[in-house]
């Protein structure tokens, strides 16, 4: 009989759907990966097709499993992480979304958002869920679609039809329409979860209007969630870890203490600082939000959310064609000429923390008549390091001092993510926050926490203090900018922003 040792990790990301497969001591020895489309059917508006993410997954995981040579008695568990906020509505009966995913990205819904701040609920929404009214979360993308699509308002009042995040609707599928639940960190993206007492808020459905019969059961990120159904993948697996993919990241970078703060650089940049287990009302404008939540005890996180990280590399790429390939951006960054002083505010899709500006467009100041691929490339490269400065500087004015037992903000960054491959960005990134930036020698964080949440309900993963100590630095950038280097740029950076915010 096979010994069931090994760990599936779904991570099912905004570009792309990959399926890794871990061993018991957390290397990957197999992996698959599929791209995805994008449909843009309006300004600003993104969505996802349910059956893209589904075959995606599915076939990613059939493969990964394939090239390891293994069977799923040998999957000892699943652990699933996702793009959060990403709203799905379908049947109960047939499964079938009733519209494509509303990715996180989308700003249909900026002008109810626009409605509820000016009518005054911006107070209620944060000290509940710790978010602002923004369409990036779930609960205005949900009534968008009960609003929108013949019929779903009356059949989500008589419960014919279930709401989740992706997560959610991987674990249904995968459980063959079993199981409707989804994870604390998930629950908190939504807008409608109250993360103090770790329930759906009956206030904030009443505000946007979401009937309770939809909303999935919400439970600890590593516990058995249920079995997959026996045909897809020849034997049962269970599905014992959720994580949305920054709180994953956090886990995968073992930023268990308070005080340690991770950025993970995808389509967008997400950095998280584990505030402990008493949730930190931001004074800067970041979101609090649940990092994890294990033996029903939650940990919270400050978070800074930025729209377009990798993003602004993929429009180089895809819309203005002056790369074929990501890696050449790094390159090109180090051959710009050093005196333009070229900023790229990629705000494509709106400004996220610090400004929260939905209305917001991208621009791009300091052009001359030199300025070229190598000028826009390093813009792009260091809009990212920009944002996250924003970013850090926000959670250390929230975070000022190291409390007993905590780190300080402003004493390490650990990366990861696509962009955090980039040599050059992640000096700049030091060069730019001051502060030394460390790159884990394993950079699948996102899927290793994934992994972590299914391997420790497995009992095969030790407690997080100790999975924290197998955590292994690949490199440490160290700040080496000239301080009055550093600051004219800062300035140069602030004034952009300034003049790209859709009130200036
Ligand atoms: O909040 C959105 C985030 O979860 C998306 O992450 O890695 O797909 O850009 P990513």
């Amino acid at each position: 009989m096979t010994v069931a040792r090994h760990i599936l990790a779904i991570d099912q990301g905004t570009t792309s759907s990959r399926a890794l497969i871990f061993d018991s001591k957390l290397e990957v020895v197999a992996s698959a990966q599929r791209e995805f489309a994008q449909h843009f059917p309006a300004s600003g508006w993104v969505e996802h097709e349910p059956e893209d993410i589904w075959e995606g997954v599915l076939s990613t995981c059939r493969e990964a499993l394939r090239k390891a040579g293994l069977d799923a008695a040998a999957i000892a568990a699943i652990g699933i992480t996702n793009q959060r906020e990403t709203t799905l509505v379908w049947d109960r009966r047939t499964g079938r979304a009733i519209h494509r995913a509303i990715v996180w990205q989308d700003r249909r819904t900026a002008g109810t958002c626009a409605d509820l701040v000016a009518a005054g609920h911006e107070a209620l929404v944060a000290a509940r869920t710790g978010l602002r009214i923004d369409p990036y979360f779930s609960a205005t993308k949900i009534a968008w679609l009960l609003d929108n699509v013949p019929g779903a308002r009356r059949r989500a009042e008589a419960g014919e039809l279930a709401f989740g995040t992706v997560d959610s609707f991987l674990l249904w599928r995968l459980t063959g329409g079993a199981v409707h639940a989804t994870d604390a960190t998930n629950a908190s993206r939504s807008m409608i979860f109250d993360i103090h007492r770790g329930v759906w808020d009956d206030d904030l459905l009443a505000l946007f209007g979401i009937p309770a019969a939809l909303l999935p059961e919400v439970r600890d990120c590593a516990t058995l969630f249920g079995e997959t159904a026996p045909d897809l993948f020849g034997a049962a697996i269970p599905v014992r870890g959720i994580a949305g993919d920054q709180q994953a990241a956090t886990i995968g970078q073992a930023c268990f203490s308070p005080g340690m703060v991770k950025s993970t650089y995808g389509t967008g940049c997400f950095a998280l600082l584990n505030t402990g287990e008493t949730p930190v009302a931001s004074k800067h404008r970041l979101l609090s939000t649940i990092a994890y939540q294990l033996n029903r005890r939650r940990s919270y996180a400050l978070e800074g959310s930025i729209f377009i990280a990798g993003a602004a590399v993929q429009w180089l790429r895809d819309g203005l064609g002056i790369i074929k390939d990501a890696s050449e951006t790094g390159p090109l960054a180090r051959a710009a000429d050093p005196a333009q002083d070229v900023y790229l505010v990629p705000a494509f899709v709106g400004l996220g923390a610090p400004h929260w500006d939905a209305q917001a467009r991208g621009a791009i100041f300091g052009l001359t008549r030199g300025s070229g691929p190598r000028e826009f490339a390093k813009a792009a490269l260091e809009s990212v390091c920009y944002q996250t400065l924003d970013l850090i500087e926000a959670m250390h004015a929230d975070w000022p001092e190291a409390g007993p037992g905590s780190k300080a903000v402003r004493s390490v960054l650990r990366v990861d993510g696509g962009m955090a491959a980039s040599d050059w960005t992640m000096q700049r990134l030091a060069d730019l926050l001051d502060l030394p930036v460390d790159r884990p020698s394993l950079r699948e964080t996102t899927a290793l926490g994934a992994a972590y949440l299914a391997g420790l309900d497995a009992g095969l993963l030790p407690e997080p203090d100790r999975f924290a100590d197998l955590w292994r630095l690949e490199r440490r950038f160290t700040p080496g900018m000239a301080p009055s280097e550093r600051s004219r740029k800062i300035d140069g950076w602030r004034d952009s922003v300034r003049r790209t915010l859709s009130g200036a």
